[in-house]
This record gives structure tokens, sequence and C-alpha cells, in this order.
């Protein structure tokens, strides 16, 4: 066993003032410890699921991990507000408030819901433990009402303040930037409808290629509405909008847009006039389905191209033009069929979290009024939208989509642009929307990749 590192903090009392406190502080950082706890390697990579064998129990010797049979050290320094965890390679700085918010005890946090039930605002701001003990498992707290609480090693290594940046998604999934003849080179074979209908192994290959790629095609899919329908919920359910689920479309104007023509369409994302999110009939699509049933005549490809990239350009040669599209609004609307829609968006969108490029909304045909802007906003505006449609319309971006009865076309309308020469003949498309978090879901649960 593992030596114990018992702790002992003095409670402060909450009627301490400021002034007192801030002495208190003084005193403890100057006393300030580092305490070490040895942990055998073979426990720890049983203690941190790391092992590739799952049968093991903690304490015993794996036949997977006996041959890395070294010490590993865990140290913590510990002050008066906070701990510094070094655990592996990684320096958690975690405060007592943290901690005591992110307790993992049946009372605070329900494992079958996966919910938080702590109440934040109610933990003592100033909360020091009584007691803090590290085990080969994990931290152990017991806090000045004596709730106890334990930290896993695992949980703390994957959900500490920080990591969730540190971990990113994984070294194999990453998103590839494409242009036409990278895709052409690159882009994985079909998944097959029966497979993808009957096979998990299916199902994550798609949702691999689609996070990789942002597009990815189902061959053999029979050409009905239907079929298409349910191969499309394996991913997951189907965005209800003004459109419907399934819109199932010919060139005869039923809507208010160019889609419902047989004219040329630019490359563009769609229904950048949707909010997301903001209710079942305002959600900005992610997935984006299309299925060719019919065509008797010539044209109507799909020409295809990766928004992800084409920004990235942009913010490496042109970063000014790269941040206006960041910082300068549009709106977007659909007025027609007695509707009047109207969305402010960025032509770029950045993760909350990551700053990573999320999403890139590219639209002339929806655009509103530029009536919202300065004069100088519009000049930046128009300086740094013509570089990013030079990027985009380069022949070099582009990556033609020939749509045949049975190939079925998901793109992520997120990141892909598509559009489509004019054609003639008579042409049934099929297709639809799924929500991001619908595809986000999938990802997670089909393919294990942390988005
Ligand atoms: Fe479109
Ligand atoms: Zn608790």
């Amino acid at each position: 066993m593992a030596s114990l590192v018992p702790l002992l903090f003095r409670r402060l009392s909450r009627t301490l003032t400021t002034s007192v406190r801030r002495q208190h502080l003084l005193k403890s950082v100057s006393q300030r410890q580092t305490y070490q706890l040895q942990i055998n390697q073979r426990h720890w990579f049983s203690t941190l699921s790391k092992c590739p064998s799952s049968i093991h129990t903690f304490g015993s010797i794996c036949r997977h991990c006996s041959s890395a049979n070294t010490e590993k050290k865990v140290t913590f320094d510990l002050t008066d507000d906070h701990v510094i965890a070094r655990l592996q390679d990684k320096t958690f700085h975690c405060s007592y408030f943290w901690l005591r918010d992110h307790c993992q005890c049946p009372e605070c946090f329900d494992v079958n819901t996966n919910q938080h039930l702590v109440a934040t605002d109610t933990v003592d701001p100033d909360i020091v433990p009584k007691t803090l003990n590290c085990t080969e498992e994990g931290m152990n707290i017991v806090w000045p009402d004596n709730h106890e609480t334990c930290y896993p090693w695992d949980w703390l290594l994957e959900n500490g303040p920080g990591q969730h940046l540190a971990n990113g998604n994984g070294t194999d999934h990453k998103h590839v930037l494409w242009d036409g003849a990278a895709l052409q080179s690159q882009l994985p074979a079909d998944v097959g409808f029966d497979e993808l209908l009957s096979t998990d192994e299916a199902l994550k290959t798609l949702m691999e290629t689609l996070y990789k790629y942002g597009i990815a095609f189902v061959c053999n899919v029979p050409p009905t509405e239907e079929d298409t329908q349910t191969a499309v919920e394996r991913i997951g359910a189907i965005l209800d909008t003004f459109y419907g689920k399934m819109w199932t479309f010919t060139a005869d104007l039923a809507m208010a847009d160019t889609a419902f023509t047989n004219a040329n369409l630019d490359s563009h994302t769609d229904t950048s006039y949707f909010y997301e999110p903001a209710g079942l009939n305002n959600v900005c699509p992610s997935l984006q389905v299309l299925h060719c049933l019919h065509h008797d005549g010539t044209g109507g490809e799909n020409p295809m191209v990766d928004g992800f990239r084409a920004v990235d350009t942009l913010r490496r040669n042109y970063p000014e033009h790269f941040d206006t599209l960041c910082r300068i609004p549009l709106i977007g609307q659909y007025i027609g069929d007695s509707r009047n829609l109207s969305t402010p968006y960025y032509t770029i969108a950045l993760n909350p979290i990551t700053h990573e490029i999320e999403h890139v909304r590219f639209n002339v045909y929806d655009r509103g009024p530029l009536s919202h802007l300065s004069e100088e906003d519009i000049t930046a505006y128009y300086k740094a939208f013509r570089i990013l449609a030079q990027e985009i319309r380069d022949p070099s971006s582009i990556y033609y989509v020939i749509p045949k009865p049975g190939r079925m076309m998901i793109f992520d309308n997120w990141r892909v642009l598509h559009g489509r020469k004019g054609f003639t003949g008579k042409r049934i498309m099929t297709g639809c929307y799924v929500s991001r978090c619908e595809y986000l879901n999938r990802l997670r649960t089909a393919a294990n990749i942390r988005v």
C-alpha cells in the first residue's frame, strides 16, 4: 500500500475579517510543503484505465503492465485556498471551492443522470477542507461539515481545471482540410446502406469520415424518400423545419428559394436565417443530406468546398480580414411564403472554449441589406468577403459530386459549402437536415470522438 498523507487544515472561522484571513493566507503559504505519494505503475495503469486490459482488479499484477513496473510520483502543494497537484505530466490548480463544487458523492452528483446536484452558490466561498488524504485511488477530502468526497485520479485527469483543453479530442481524430484534389485522393470508400443499418462498425466509419472531411457518402441506398430517411436516422433524429422533415423536391419553385429551380447555384451554406439553438423551427442545421432519386437529363453536379480550409487560409494570409469576418455581424433572411425570418450571424464563428473554427456561414443569396453596419465596417466587410470568396471560388478548391440515384451525400453544413450546376431534364432530389446536437452526439457515441 502506498503511504497515506493526512493533512490537517485549520478551519477558518467564517467570522474572520478579511485582514485576518490575509494573515492566515500568508502564514499558510509560508508553511507550504510538498507531499509525495509513490504509486506503483502497475496500479497506476489499472487505476487510470490506461491499460488495454479491463479485467484486472486494483492491486493485482496485470500482464499488460507488469513490464513497466516503475514508480510514479504524485505531488501536492497545499496553499490556503487551493491544491496544486501534479499527476503524470499534468499540473492541476484546484481551488477548494472548485473541489467542493465538483464533489462526486451520490448526494452531490447523480451518476444515473450525470447531473450536478450542488447549488454552487450555497458553497462557502472561503471553504477549506478539514482533512485531505491521498491514496492510490484518489484524493479524499473531509469538509468542515464532515461531508466526504473522493476524487479518483482518472476523474481528475479527465475533468481537472484546464484538462478539457489539454486533452483535446485525441490525436486520432482531427479535421483534415482539403481542396478538390486532396479530397479526390483521400476520401474513404462509401459506406454501404445494408452495412450502415446492421453494423456499428459501418456507423463508426461514417462518423469518422464526416468528422475528418465534413462530407461522406452512403451507397446502395434504395432511391426513395423512406429509405433515405432510414439511413439518416442511424445518425440521429431528422430536424423538423418549415421545409418539413424530409424534403423531396423538383424544379417547381414550390418554395421561395433558388434551390427549387434548375438554375446554377453558387457555393453556399444553407439556412443562414436560422438561429442555433433556439427552438424546433429555428435551429441552424448541422448535417445536410442530399440524395438524387431520379434524373433523366444532364448537368446538376454539386461543387463542394471545404469552408474550414478557406477560412484557415484567410487566417494565415490575411489575419485582419479573418478578424473582420469573426467580428462583423450579417443578417440572414428568408422572406416569402408568408414568412419573415431574420437572424444576425457571423461569417466565421469560433468555438468559445477551444477558439478553433467551428462554423462558417457563407450565403450571398440569403444576406439581408447591410443597413446595420457603419461605413467603416461595410468597407472592411467587403474587402474581407472578396478575399474569402476568391478562395472559395478558386477552381482548385472545388470537389465535384455527380448526384446519382443510390448514392446519398451527407455533409456538415457548418463547414462544407455546396452548390449546383444548372441542369436539364426532370430531376427529383430528396434531403433533410440533422441538428448539431444530434450530429455531435453520434460522433461521441458511435466514434468516441471528443467534441
Ligand atoms: Fe443549398
Ligand atoms: Zn458530496
